[in-house]
């Protein structure tokens, strides 16, 4: 009976939010992908570097060292998805390569970021087998960040005067890694250390209203937190609005993963608090705490929170319809003009007005490649509900 009601609830549900879904412009969306990152290959071709942003009117390029480097080859994963035309599978192929040694990367927590968007992608659509060790290499590197004593991985190892051990909330989805790996090889300590890191940040990050801090530094001989600031946000107290995706999309990345229904209601709480704040548009500004429109706006955190939204609609909650449309209407402002740039603009790049950090005065109101990342993996969590 249960079954049955959860049957009628979920076709419900599905009747009511499908003619919204067809609102969002899937297939033309793809198309100006398809365009923006033909012309970045020819931009880059024989660089051996990656397409990040712009910088001074120009398109910067990275190295594959750089904490964003997995994922203009993960938007190339996707675009093959999309399409299976097989001239991405060839790009994705050729970025990803340039990522090989990362593997063996352990100077700060982002290699789940670096690894997972670009082999993690790769290895998932071709089941490539070298993929595979690449991946669980990057995993047990990841794992020497680890101490069991503050129970959470390192994120960062400079500012030393200041920090300790810092842990940021964006180190939750560099999980995703650890427990593909534990899927993969049935080892428990990668299950483990992501669960405990887990843990001690619902413990350690979030304020009473869910909102979250963006560092937390703890003290490695006791493991207790020592300070909670910011990095990237306005102040120590504000909710930086990229952290809040990060939170939402790792708690929810974690229940997906494990079942645990604590992280289901953790990124629940996250949601409601997001959906508290969030403007009109549902595209927030670069923090919640500042709300003029002479603030830019944070394309990247808003397309984070649209493919986060997607899968926690999927969990059977009595809130799955508001999430739902959340993530739609979402995916409906970024693909409006105010955020998605015309063909032949935006250097390329699929989404404009992104933030990366205004205190650090870098990256604001450009292009990211993790915005168009986002996008795209949201827009693809989208058209899979409509098929
Ligand atoms: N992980 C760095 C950022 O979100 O800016």
């Amino acid at each position: 009976m249960r079954m049955l009601l959860l049957i009628i609830f979920m076709a419900v549900l599905w009747s009511n939010c499908s003619s919204e879904n067809k609102t969002i412009p899937i297939d033309s969306v793809m198309k100006i992908a398809q365009q923006q990152y033909n012309a970045l290959l020819v931009e880059i071709d024989g660089k051996k570097l990656l397409p990040r942003t712009i910088e001074k009117g120009e398109l910067k390029l990275v190295e594959p060292e750089d904490w964003t480097s997995g994922f203009f080859p993960g938007a190339l994963w996707y675009l093959y998805q999309y399409s299976g035309d097989e001239k991405w599978k060839a790009a994705a192929e050729k970025y990803s390569s340039l990522l090989e040694d990362i593997q063996y990367f352990t100077g700060n927590h982002d290699i789940g970021f670096m690894m997972y968007c670009s082999y993690g992608n790769g290895y998932r659509i071709t089941k490539n087998k070298q993929y595979r060790e690449l991946l669980i290499q990057s995993a047990k590197s990841l794992c020497t960040r680890y101490n069991p004593k503050v129970g959470c991985i390192r994120s960062w190892d400079w500012n030393q005067k200041k920090w300790q051990y810092p842990v940021i909330i964006d180190n939750m989805m560099n999980l995703e890694l650890l427990l593909w790996a534990f899927h993969e090889t049935g080892d428990s300590s990668f299950f483990k250390i992501a669960v405990a890191h887990a843990d001690n940040t619902m413990k350690n990050h979030f304020r009473e209203d869910f909102s979250t801090y963006h560092v937390v530094d703890y003290d490695p001989k006791t493991g207790q937190p020592r300070i909670k600031q910011t990095w990237q946000g306005l102040s120590d107290s504000s909710a930086w609005a990229r952290g809040q995706a990060w939170g939402l999309y790792g708690f929810t990345m974690m229940y997906r993963e494990t079942g645990n229904l604590k992280y289901l209601k953790l990124a629940e709480k996250i949601a409601e608090f997001i959906l508290k704040h969030i403007p009109h548009d549902m595209v927030p500004y670069w923090d919640f705490d500042v709300d003029s429109d002479s603030e830019p706006r944070d394309a990247s955190a808003a397309a984070i929170m649209a493919s986060a939204f997607f899968d926690l609609s999927k969990y059977g909650s009595e809130s799955s319809g508001k999430y739902l449309n959340a993530a739609i209407k979402i995916l409906q402002s970024l693909s409006s003009e105010k955020y998605l740039a015309k063909p032949g603009e935006n250097n390329h790049f699929i989404l404009m007005h992104s933030v990366g950090s205004k205190p650090g005065q870098s990256e604001i109101d450009v292009p990211l490649n993790y915005a168009d990342y986002y996008y795209m993996e949201a827009l693809l969590k989208a058209s899979r509900r409509m098929q």
